[in-house]
């Protein structure tokens, strides 16, 4: 009997750390100020945008959004990227090249173009990046990804 009750602590524990993890990387008020069905819709573009994140972004990005060395730059707390987040979906679909500077340290390797993903993937992937890690911003429509992507050069 005493055992499992002992098994039965363990659970309780070993279930108390999973939904630890699970809620590790989503900023503390991601859906502040919200009406429920921007709330709803949040979730799906979040949720959505961190599973094509880790697909098409975090071999170079990485997982935690850190970047790598000198050679990626980093996303979490990037000045470049929440300047202005929706403006980098021209640098998603048709990639970048050149010098960047991201939070004062110069970066000079191309980032291929992604153009096989569509606006509404690449306004899930801004609103998990921009409030993921350090980052807090809001939802980013596919109407606005739409509208930017447009006039990509
Ligand atoms: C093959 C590696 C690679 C992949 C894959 C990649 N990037 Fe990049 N990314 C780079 C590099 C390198 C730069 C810097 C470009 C330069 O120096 O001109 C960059 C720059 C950026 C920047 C602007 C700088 C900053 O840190 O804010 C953003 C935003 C960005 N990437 C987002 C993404 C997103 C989102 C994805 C996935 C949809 C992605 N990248 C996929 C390599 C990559």
């Amino acid at each position: 009997m005493k055992t499992n009750k002992y098994c039965l602590i363990l659970l309780l524990l070993i279930s108390i750390s999973y939904s630890c993890i699970e809620k590790k990387g989503e900023s503390k008020d991601l859906y502040a100020g919200m009406d429920d069905k921007t709330k709803t819709r949040m979730q799906q573009y979040y949720r959505q945008g961190k599973k094509l994140y880790l697909t098409h972004c975090a071999s170079c990005h990485q997982i935690d959004g850190k970047g790598l060395a000198s050679l990626y730059p980093p996303l979490s707390g990037a000045d470049y990227l929440m300047k202005d987040p929706v403006k980098v979906a021209c640098i998603i679909k048709k990639g970048i090249s050149g010098e960047i500077v991201v939070n004062g340290t110069k970066y000079n390797q191309p980032m291929p173009s992604l153009d096989y993903l569509t606006n509404i993937e690449i306004a899930e992937i801004i609103t998990y990046i921009s409030n993921s890690w350090e980052n807090k911003s809001t939802l980013h429509e596919v109407k606005t990804v739409e509208s930017i992507t447009k006039g990509c050069l």
